[in-house]
């Protein structure tokens, strides 16, 4: 089958969360399993020097943006693994020092530059010899292509177009602009209607992308139930619900090349299941660089993460305020809104020599603090699949997570499976709650044996690709079956 990914960033060019780690390993995967599968992704700063083989194609976008005209070239990569990954080159648009925003300031037209890369990508789609079966978007970035792809279908004259997937990693971000960026599209009114891209006077890309594709995915099964309920339906229940016969959940897989404690460049000690001690390393090399005093007998827990209102920041400082008391550690990795980086440097403060907190990107040091925590803390308000509490079992970091997504669909907590539990789960979105999960951690901590059981539970979980791909390429298969008849 041939596959075109579409997405705003992908892992190892463009990165701000999981959705790049996803995007890239899913292309591996599904050429691993014998497919031929290319991704589409936006050219960024730096790309080119940082990936010189890239070459230019011989391609030129010329496409009409509303009342315009915009052009664009492009290049392309082939990896080692046989993907290969085309790169859409507009430099007013993606030549930029951030992604989607520059500190705490959205770029003003990001309609525009991600109203363009669609149309690019459906370009790409309709012209270039290799024919894609099936076209899967990823959020809301692409959320307008399979209404391009329609319209240029029943108006512009493609005989055959490809099936379309959507692929929703987080229904929080939506792609919600004013009405009159519809303009950009260039598609007839009737696509603006409630049942499709209008929302509340205004025009929605991801709505889009839920209403006009063939067939919707989200990124747990749990979470594929959650969005269909007004609480988490982020105001698109009722569209989704409409199209529930469409929507399937798939949990995503984890990138063992990249996150294998066995063989992780980033670690001072290799590790795995058979072969414990380099972890007690990694733990005190991590004390050591993060400046907490190297202490075996502390108990060390993590957090890598955005820091956004849906990664419940607001509970975990106030449990975190609370259990500090206790002998234990704390180490964070994250940036993300003001309030948020100022509550956690506030904690710092106040806890001199137990906490240490790193704000900003580094790829080298979330390694390094999945290797050398005991425990990880994920205690988010809602989570779509979520990476970090997958890399954590991977590397015998027991996770603490509410049981919500993504996170209640890749932890087993003793009260579900006594033998197989590899974490805890809490339910109430409190402090409260979260203060006795870490309480529970503790006296899992203090028992050497059941410790150990939990931390060879949580490297033997498995959530490698091929099974995820599998249920991709089912998902691909019934839309190539229902777009025939
Ligand atoms: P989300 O995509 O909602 O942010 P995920 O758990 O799916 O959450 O994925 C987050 C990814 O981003 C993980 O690979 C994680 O290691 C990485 N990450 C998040 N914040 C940082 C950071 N400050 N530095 C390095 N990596 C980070
Ligand atoms: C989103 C979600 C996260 C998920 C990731 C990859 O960023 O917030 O839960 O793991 O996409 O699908």
């Amino acid at each position: 089958m041939k596959i075109l990914l579409a997405s705003s960033e992908v892992y190892p060019f463009s990165k701000t969360g999981g959705l790049a780690d996803m995007v890239g390993a899913l292309g591996v995967a599904l050429v691993n399993a014998g497919h031929e599968a290319r991704i589409v992704t936006p050219l960024y700063r730096g790309l080119r020097d940082k990936f010189p083989h890239m070459t230019l194609v011989n391609w030129h976008f010329d496409l009409p943006l509303g009342e315009r005209h915009v052009k664009a070239e492009l290049w392309e990569l082939d990896l080692d693994s046989g993907l290969k990954i085309y790169f859409v080159d507009q430099a007013a648009y993606f030549d930029r020092a951030g992604i989607y925003q520059e500190g705490q300031f959205s770029y003003a037209d990001n309609a525009e530059r991600y109203i363009f890369f669609s149309k690019c990508v459906v370009n790409l789609a309709r012209y270039l010899a290799w024919k894609a079966d099936v076209v899967h978007l990823h959020d809301w970035q692409v959320g307008l292509v399979p209404a391009l792809i329609r319209h240029e279908h029943t108006s512009a004259g493609w005989g055959k177009p490809p099936a379309t997937c959507v692929t929703i990693h987080n229904l929080a971000y939506q792609g919600i602009f004013p009405a009159e960026a519809y303009a950009l599209t260039n598609l007839p009114k009737h696509f603006f209607h409630t049942e499709g891209a209008e929302y509340f006077g205004m025009l929605n890309c991801l709505k889009a992308g839920i209403a006009f594709a063939d067939v919707i995915t989200t990124v747990s099964p749990r979470y594929a139930r959650e969005i269909t309920t007004e609480e988490l339906g982020c105001g698109l229940d009722g569209v989704l619900r409409r199209r529930r016969e469409h929507l399937v959940g798939i949990l995503n897989g984890v990138d063992y090349q990249e996150w294998n404690p066995a063989k992780d460049s980033y670690l001072s000690a290799p590790f795995s299941q058979s072969k414990l001690t380099g972890k007690k390393k990694n733990k005190a090399a991590l004390q050591q660089s993060v400046a907490l005093p190297v202490a075996e007998k502390i108990p060390l827990y993590g957090t890598i993460s955005r820091l956004a209102e849906q990664k419940g920041v607001d509970i975990q400082l106030a449990a975190l305020a609370e259990m500090l008391n206790a002998d234990i550690q704390f180490v964070l990795l994250g940036s993300g809104s003001a309030e948020y980086e100022l509550g956690y440097r506030e904690l710092a403060r106040r806890f001199p020599g137990k906490i240490a907190v790193q704000l900003g990107y580094n790829e080298a040091l979330a390694h390094q603090i999945e290797a050398g925590c005991d425990f990880f803390l994920m205690p988010s308000r809602f989570e779509p699949c979520g990476l970090n509490q997958m890399y954590s079992l991977r590397y015998g970091t027991i996770p603490i997570v509410r049981a919500t997504g993504g996170l209640d669909d890749s932890v087993i907590d003793y009260a579900e499976q006594t033998d197989e539990a590899n974490g805890i789960k809490f339910y109430e979105y409190t402090s409260r709650a979260l203060a006795k999960a870490i309480r529970k951690s503790l006296a899992i901590y203090q028992q050497p044996d059941l410790l150990r059981q939990y931390r060879r539970n949580a490297m033997k979980a498995d959530f490698s690709w091929h099974r995820t791909v599998e249920e991709y390429l089912t998902v691909y298969c019934r839309t190539l079956k229902s777009s025939e008849t």
